[in-house]
């Protein structure tokens, strides 16, 4: 839940104890008159005394046991407020975050997706709310404390609601038909993992997918050199006697490189054997799969992965397993 409305409930309690005092006055003084008059006319004070005592009585419960007024902010905000505060929400988020993260959320030049990430997703609207009003020091999200809670709640809630959009992000095309392709025609599987079947050089993909959005994981594909992470970049080694061979660097130190090829093998080098090694900055990934794949087979090939992913996301607790690059690198 979002912070709590005890402040809220605790002075609509207090309005309607008032409310109902300043109902009761003019009942009570008008009992009264009753009480005197009949006690004039019957001459007995006594009587005046049982007029009044139950008339108040009567008053009293009538007032006290009645439904008690909802007070307008508790529990669920009623629909035309909830409209207005995600209106809020987005007026904040279009103007305070979406220059870095995108309109949608989805990431951008500056800062990250943070609506299909799925840690995100289930982060509780507390740590949200934290992240928004302190930023993260060291990175490069602002702190947002100036824009006062209500709006930093707004925003959060807007964010959740782009969150379950993204989250429910149907698949573009026919899985089945993707994980042929991945093991046939579009030859993924020489180099990927998938669920246990596939090669090595490139990282496991079984649970890549299952928080990015469809056109995070398309132009995964089609663009391998975009944004790629240098660690990932493949290595060619030229030995003292001019051989040279490109892979993977899986282990390296000060005095030694190992490498995989792209048959999967491991070849091992003391540097000091080495006439160069140089790191490539293209991906041993094809780059034209932008034009060998149709449109409808990349959307294929995309709902495979994100229908794997998603299933292998949440069956390891959501902690997307590592690719075994980064195993063997630790
Ligand atoms: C100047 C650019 C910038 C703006 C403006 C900005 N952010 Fe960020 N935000 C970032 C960056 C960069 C990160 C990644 C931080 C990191 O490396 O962990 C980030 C991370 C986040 C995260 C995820 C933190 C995590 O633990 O992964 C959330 C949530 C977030 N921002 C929400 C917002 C919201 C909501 C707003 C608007 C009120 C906003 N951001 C405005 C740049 C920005
Ligand atoms: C010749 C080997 C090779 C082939 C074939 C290949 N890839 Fe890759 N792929 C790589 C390498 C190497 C990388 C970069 C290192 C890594 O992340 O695995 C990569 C990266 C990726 C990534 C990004 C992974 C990440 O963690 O950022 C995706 C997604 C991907 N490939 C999907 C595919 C799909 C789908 C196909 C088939 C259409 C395919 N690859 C075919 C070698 C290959």
């Amino acid at each position: 839940m979002l912070p709590d409305c005890n402040h809220i409930r605790k002075s609509c309690l207090r309005k309607n104890i008032r409310r109902r005092f300043v109902h009761l006055l003019p009942l009570v003084v008008y009992m009264y008159s009753v009480a005197i008059l009949a006690s004039v006319a019957s001459k007995k004070q006594a009587m005046f005394c049982r007029v009044l005592r139950w008339s108040i009585l009567i008053l009293l419960s009538g007032q006290l046991f009645s439904p008690a007024r909802s007070c307008g902010q508790l529990g669920p905000a009623p629909a035309a407020a909830a409209d207005a505060s995600m209106a809020e929400g987005q007026r904040v988020f279009g103007s305070s975050c979406a220059a870095c993260h995108g309109l949608d959320a989805r990431g951008g030049e500056r800062g990250p997706d943070i609506a299909s990430r799925r840690e995100l997703q289930q982060m509780s609207d507390e740590a949200l709310l934290r992240i928004v009003q302190d930023g993260k020091a060291g990175t490069g999200m602002p702190a947002f404390r100036s824009l006062g809670s209500a709006q930093i709640e707004a925003v959060v809630r807007y964010l959740r609601s782009l969150q379950g959009r993204a989250a429910a992000e149907p698949v573009p095309g026919d899985q089945e038909r993707g994980r042929g392709l991945f093991f046939g025609k579009a030859r993924c599987s020489q180099c990927h993992m998938a669920n246990g079947e596939g090669g090595f050089i490139g990282s496991d993909l079984s649970s890549y997918a299952g928080a990015r959005s469809a056109d995070d994981i398309r132009s995964a594909i089609t663009e391998p050199n975009k944004n790629l992470d240098p660690r990932k970049r493949p290595v060619t080694v030229t030995t003292l006697t001019g051989k040279t061979q490109t892979g993977m660097a899986r282990n390296e130190d000060n005095f030694s490189l190992q490498i995989q090829t792209l048959d999967g093998s491991f070849h091992f080098f003391n540097k000091s054997e080495l006439r160069s090694f140089e790191y490539q900055s293209l991906s041993l990934m094809p780059s034209d799969y932008g034009s060998r794949l149709s449109r409808q087979e990349l959307d294929d090939l995309v709902s495979y992965l994100m229908t794997m992913g998603r299933a292998n996301t949440v069956r390891s607790g959501n902690k997307p397993r590592p690719a075994r690059d980064d195993q063997a690198k630790e």
